[in-house]
């Protein structure tokens, strides 16, 4: 094995040690989270998951969904969190509001669909009351029949807070939060080259799994498993030698090069098939490419470059690693964006309403009109590049149901992940462990989990 063996913590690793001046590939300064073992009874306490409810979930800014998603007005999607359901919709032109999907009549769950639109108004499908796009009751049905005192008083859609950054939609059950921008920390910054309002959801995949959401959560804020559970991928992903960065708001992220052999990979000297098929999709053939396995990434980052550019799609502000390597950020507590030119794709844990050992896995992948196709990172995201944008129609949340529908909806690197939690699970409640280790490649799960903790100690 060819990794490092000078590992220092406090400096961690570097994508680009020989770039100062491009400002989001600047590691940021270490954070000293500790050693301490993680409590295993967080992953399965129903009294955890409880206090989780009061005063984490309903405090934070949950990232919902995507403006693409309701770009006219009446258009509204839904948003179920733990025992919870909201219902977002388009209500002018720059204007989105969320409120929760609940009738004030009898508390019947107003809209079941995912999707839709309506003209001007939600109708329930209990005893037909209707509700404006702005909440407000329009109609009662047989009015005459209640005793006035019975409806008088605010019987409106009760709102919640919502705000759009960059196309994501967040909302909040907290009329106190802070606002968005304060809980995004650099998000917003390191998002803003990429045109997430212009990108086009192209699936949608969701399962239930029989472990609790932070189970889920922490496979994904590592790549030290990447070479046991998925060594099919480590051939041009060099996962150990990835940036990570931990920033204010329990915020983090990755930065793994693509393009480059794992330094756990046995031969590391011969233009391997996954490196060959990157520089295929970019459009270079690995017959006359005379470089070194160095220069792999920044002959596919010209590549895709000029590929992009004839596409008009001004590529100035990139660095090349964002043309190839996976740049992938954790948005408290609950959501992973990898976030491309080209697209994005996002990973989200939903807590289970009930149940602690249960969550909800969601995936989502988006792709860029002008560059549908042109993705170097296909292989690795399980990306759906041969989607017809001319014709878009936003394809329905699909439910993974059987393992069968999990295989193939959540591509193979998802289903290994998959295979692997729900054996994990069971050993949070073992009597014969104490809890969870981590080194520093787990930083980012240590981090999540000590903003989960700041969330708890707040009385
Ligand atoms: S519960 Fe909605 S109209 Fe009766
Ligand atoms: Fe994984």
């Amino acid at each position: 094995m060819n990794v490092k063996q000078d590992f220092d913590f406090r400096q961690g690793i570097v994508l680009e040690p020989e770039v100062s001046d491009f400002p989001l590939l600047k590691k940021a300064p270490f954070i000293d989270e500790g050693t301490d073992p993680i409590d295993p009874s967080r992953y399965y306490s129903p009294k955890f998951m409880a206090r989780e409810w009061d005063k984490m979930w309903s405090r934070i800014w949950n990232f919902a969904g995507f403006s693409s998603d309701i770009p006219d007005i009446g258009d509204y999607f839904t948003y179920d969190l733990g025992p919870e359901s909201f219902l977002i919709v388009r209500t002018g032109e720059g204007s989105v509001e969320a409120y929760y999907n609940v009738c004030q009549h009898r508390g019947r769950r107003l809209v079941e669909g995912d999707f839709g639109s309506v003209a001007d108004s939600f109708t329930c499908p209990f005893h037909g009351w209707q509700y404006g796009l702005d909440g407000s009751l329009k109609q009662v049905t047989d009015r005459e029949t209640f005793r006035p005192e019975a409806l008088c008083g605010d019987l409106g859609l009760k709102r919640v807070r919502c705000e759009t950054e960059n196309g994501m939609i967040f909302l909040t059950i907290d009329s106190s939060a802070p606002p968005l921008k304060d809980a995004l920390g650099i998000i917003p910054e390191h998002f803003a080259p990429f045109d997430i309002p212009k990108m086009k959801v192209v699936k949608e995949v969701t399962v239930e799994w029989p472990v609790n959401w932070k189970t889920a959560a922490d496979v994904f804020y590592e790549a030290y498993h990447v070479h046991v559970l998925h060594p099919q991928i480590t051939g041009a992903m060099d996962d150990y030698n990835v940036q990570i960065d931990l920033y204010d708001k329990g915020v983090s992220r990755f930065l793994v090069a693509f393009g480059r052999i794992s330094p756990r990979w046995l031969d590391q000297e011969s233009l391997n098939d996954d490196l060959k098929g990157m520089l295929s999709v970019a459009g270079l053939d690995d017959a006359d490419f005379t470089g070194n396995l160095s220069s792999v990434r920044s002959a596919i980052a010209s590549a895709m470059r000029s590929k992009f550019e004839a596409k008009g799609h001004d590529c100035s502000s990139y660095h090349d690693s964002q043309l190839v390597d996976s740049w992938n950020y954790g948005i408290f507590p609950n959501v992973q964006i990898g976030i491309y030119p080209e697209g994005a794709l996002v990973q989200r844990w939903r807590p289970h309403p009930t149940d602690p050992e249960k969550c909800f896995f969601d995936v989502l992948n988006l792709v860029h009109p002008e560059l549908a196709g042109l993705s170097p990172r296909d292989a690795y995201l399980d990306w759906r590049s041969d989607v017809n944008l001319d014709k878009y129609t936003r394809p329905p949340r699909q439910i993974l149901r059987t393992e069968e529908e999990q295989r193939s909806g959540l591509g193979l690197v998802g289903y290994q992940d998959y295979e692997n939690i729900i054996k994990v699970q069971p050993g949070m409640r073992s009597k014969g462990y104490e809890g969870v280790v981590l080194c520093e490649q787990e930083s980012r799960i240590r981090h999540y989990h000590t903003e989960i903790d700041r969330y708890l100690s707040v009385s």
